[in-house]
């Protein structure tokens, strides 16, 4: 089966109801990222932190995959198909992908603050400040903050490299190292981007630019490569 993989952002998940961060009225509008989403913001105020992320969590666990996520999911009866995300929610997996690497961590999953690999289910919306490892030390997000490696990422590189049929949505492609990913992706692959806004990509060839919201600018292009045309 030829392989596609899709890389995704958190535009792909605006219309189950979950904030993106850099459109208008986006999360970073609300929030300074060096207070909730660094280390050191981390060490200054692991309450403010904490609180961030259960809010997160509460909003992923109300909504719903949309026609996008579940698009994707059938692409699966035709293609071996990989989606790389940025986003923390499970939403890809809840309309059934089977293979889906997470870039920046899981909401749903807790992690050791001395050891990230060390990672844990969380049951309902809210990790609690006593929660601790089996190392005894304080429990945060399995989420990759701005300042922390990308422990995914040369991995996601060597998807992308093995990349037939590539397509990106729901992403700014503001934040490195996961911007940099479609530039792995073979000269001559076909690389399609569904997206309001079309982010900016230098250098790239064979690219198919479909102006629109992921619910719309998907499920068309799904069904497109489902037809025998592939
Ligand atoms: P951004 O908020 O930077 O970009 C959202 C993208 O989604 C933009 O290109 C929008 O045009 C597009 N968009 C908005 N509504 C859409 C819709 N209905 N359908 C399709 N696309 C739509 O979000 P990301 O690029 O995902 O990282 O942000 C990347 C990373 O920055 C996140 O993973 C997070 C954030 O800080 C960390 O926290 C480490």
């Amino acid at each position: 089966m030829k392989r596609i993989v899709v890389l995704t952002g958190a535009g792909i998940s605006a219309e189950s109801g979950l904030k993106t961060f850099r459109d208008s009225n986006g999360l970073w509008e609300g929030y300074n990222i060096e207070d909730v989403a660094t280390p050191q913001a981390w060490q200054r105020n692991p309450e403010l932190v904490q609180e961030f992320y259960n809010m997160r969590r509460k909003d992923v666990l109300e909504a719903q995959p949309n026609l996008a996520h579940y698009a994707l999911a059938k692409l699966e009866e035709r293609f071996d198909v990989t989606i790389i995300t940025q986003n923390i929610d499970d939403l890809h997996e809840r309309a059934g992908s089977t293979n889906v690497v997470h870039l920046h961590g899981i909401i749903t999953k807790s992690q050791s603050s001395v050891n990230p690999e060390l990672t844990y289910p969380i049951k309902g919306w809210e990790l609690g400040m006593g929660e601790v490892c089996e190392l005894g030390s304080p429990l945060r997000a399995h989420v990759v903050w701005f300042g922390e490696d990308v422990p995914m990422i040369e991995e996601a590189a060597r998807i992308c490299a093995g990349a037939e049929l590539f397509i990106l949505s729901g992403t700014s492609l503001a934040v490195y190292p996961a911007a940099g990913l479609i530039h792995y992706v073979r000269t001559g692959v076909k690389k399609y981007i569904v997206d309001p806004n079309i982010p900016a990509v230098s250098r790239l060839t064979n690219v198919v630019e479909i102006q629109a919201k992921a619910t719309d600018g998907i499920p068309e292009l799904v069904e497109e490569l489902m037809s025998n045309k592939y």
